[in-house]
């Protein structure tokens, strides 16, 4: 059976990663196989073209070349990471995929909503995710936690947008949440780490229903 796959998505500082990784560990435990990667990048070719994006190098081509971008690194990605994953049966815990291209290009960079759903057929096929935690977190929130974690580093091509842009992420992805209550789930990001936590283990069960995995032994 194709293994299912499930997406983290939110703005900056949300939270995803951390929350990536604990669900990860939880369904481990079960014995479940589990594949945690993230975008862009996930895969050698996908990695060369995060840091082409993440630079900041892309920007003055434009949103729609930056979606174009994030696709073909989206592609490389479901080809040599993904597909061949689910299709051994494991499980994928990916942070950030299509919906990230959907509000950061889509609604906040004015690309062409058609140009997105076809780049999303091409690269994406039938890999949709199964389930997809929007992690909400309001903007100056998000954004202290992820200048906290840089430290004294500087913020990458996206995280030096300003609060407005921020904000406009989260209504953004709120009402992608809204189109698609059946593969989004989201989740304030605001509660406390184990909180958020157990209302993420209680959607995946809900919804995914992980059973423990039992290994058949040979008879004697
Ligand atoms: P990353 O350093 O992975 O940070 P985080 O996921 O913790 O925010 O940065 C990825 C950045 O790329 C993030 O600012 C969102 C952006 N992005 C897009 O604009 N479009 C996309 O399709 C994807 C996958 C990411």
């Amino acid at each position: 059976m194709r293994g299912r796959f499930i997406t983290f998505e939110g703005g900056e500082g949300s939270g995803k990663s951390t929350h990536a990784r604990l669900l990860a560990d939880r369904l481990t435990a079960l014995g479940i196989e589990v594949v945690r990667t993230r975008e862009p990048g996930g895969s050698p070719g996908a990695e060369i073209i995060r840091h082409i994006l993440l630079s900041g190098i892309a920007k003055p081509l434009g949103a729609e070349t930056e979606a174009i971008l994030f696709a073909a690194a989206r592609d490389d990605h479901v080809r040599a990471t993904i597909r061949p994953a689910l299709v051994d049966g494991k499980w994928v815990i990916c942070d950030r995929f299509i919906d990230s291209t959907r509000v950061y290009q889509g609604a906040l960079g004015k690309v062409d909503a058609k140009l997105i759903r076809s780049l999303e057929r091409v690269t994406v096929g039938a890999a949709m995710p199964d389930l997809t935690f929007i992690l909400d977190v309001p903007a100056t929130v998000g954004l202290a936690r992820a200048k906290r974690r840089r430290g004294k580093g500087t913020a990458d091509r996206f995280e030096g947008e300003s609060v407005e842009f921020h904000e406009a992420l989260r209504t953004a992805y709120r009402a992608l949440a809204d189109k698609e209550p059946k593969r989004c789930v989201v989740i304030d990001g605001r509660a406390p780490r184990d909180v958020v936590a157990q209302r993420i283990w209680a959607a995946v069960e809900q919804r995914l229903h992980p059973g423990p995995r039992v290994t058949e032994t040979a008879a004697p």
